[in-house]
């Protein structure tokens, strides 16, 4: 019985009915149009498409990522203190043969971004002790042979209020929702929209100053990918882009300020800020996450 679809092999037959052999007809044809949109994105946009072998090496180093987030989140309850989550993954890191990327950049002075509250993101892990009802964002990356994942999730520090439910759930909705707009063809600016619409209709507020990005190759590359925008604005896209979407959403308005630690940014208001991250491929048929976590787990009750 034939279940399955085989792969056609390089030297079967074109599927297109060519008679010539696949490697010499569409499987060529495939890889020379793909390499003439990776010189294209470059040029026009410095957005370094990823073949295959990147690929491979982004989800490896996405693994790491999402395996480190599971520690942390076994560790989190009343009474941690953030530096332990930063002792944590940074052990976690190197003990598999990883670099935290947060390490030194830009003078970054710890291995994760812990950001409590009305810290929106770039908190520093320190001595601040985590308390019943608190809401913490993990921010983690690892550089794994060379390779960048970006990931973050916000949790819950025992049971919540009613606002940082609705909040936390609405992030999370927020990620889905910039998630769905993603196949080859449809363009940046329908992500942020999906996410600025879900937001707002909700009551909360879309953070501006901070975007998702390409990344990989590098912690921060091209394209920058706003989680506020409109509908069809902005590069299309291809398969072989990896970017980060990574909505900052706050309960209250959406200014901020930066502390004198010239990091942590918090929110104006004082409200409460979360944050969802994963790292994402554009593919052929749609996308694919890097770093997949379930953004449907049932939240804890109120
Ligand atoms: N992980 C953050 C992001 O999602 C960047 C943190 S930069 C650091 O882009 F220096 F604060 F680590
Ligand atoms: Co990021
Ligand atoms: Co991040």
């Amino acid at each position: 019985m034939e279940t399955k679809a085989r792969k056609v092999g390089r030297n079967d037959p074109c599927p297109c009915g060519s008679g010539l052999k696949y490697k010499k007809c569409c499987l060529d044809k495939g890889r020379s149009d793909f390499l003439r949109l990776k010189e294209k994105y470059l040029q026009d946009y410095t957005i370094p498409l990823k073949e295959k072998e990147d690929i491979e090496a982004i989800r490896m180093a996405g693994r790491l990522a999402l395996d480190t987030l599971r520690l942390v989140e076994e560790h989190i309850r009343p009474g941690i203190i953030t530096d332990e989550i930063n002792t944590l993954v940074h052990d976690f890191t190197i003990k598999h043969g990883a670099i935290p990327a947060p390490l030194n950049y830009r003078g970054f002075p710890k291995s994760v971004c812990v950001s409590v509250n009305e810290v929106i993101c770039h908190g520093i892990p320190g001595d601040r002790v985590l308390k019943e009802g608190d809401i913490v964002n993990v921010d983690v990356t690892p550089i794994l042979n060379g390779y960048y994942a970006d990931t973050s999730k916000t949790y819950f520090v025992g049971k919540p209020g009613a606002d940082a439910h609705k909040l936390v759930k609405v992030t999370r909705e927020c990620l889905k929702a910039g998630m769905d707009m993603i196949h080859p063809g449809s363009r940046i600016g329908d992500i942020g929209w999906a996410i600025q619409e879900h937001a707002e209709s909700n009551g909360c507020s879309v953070v501006r100053e901070f975007v998702g990005h390409g990344v990989g190759l590098d912690f921060h590359e091209a394209p920058q990918i706003p989680h506020y925008g409109q509908q069809g604005k902005g590069i299309v896209l291809v398969p072989g882009m990896v970017f980060t979407i990574e909505p900052m959403i706050n309960l209250g308005k959406k200014g901020l300020h930066i502390l004198d630690d010239n990091w942590t940014a918090v929110t104006n208001d004082n409200s409460l800020s979360a944050q969802f991250e994963q790292t994402i491929l554009v593919t052929e048929n749609g996308l694919e996450s890097l770093t997949p976590y379930d953004l449907d787990e049932p939240l804890p009750n109120i």
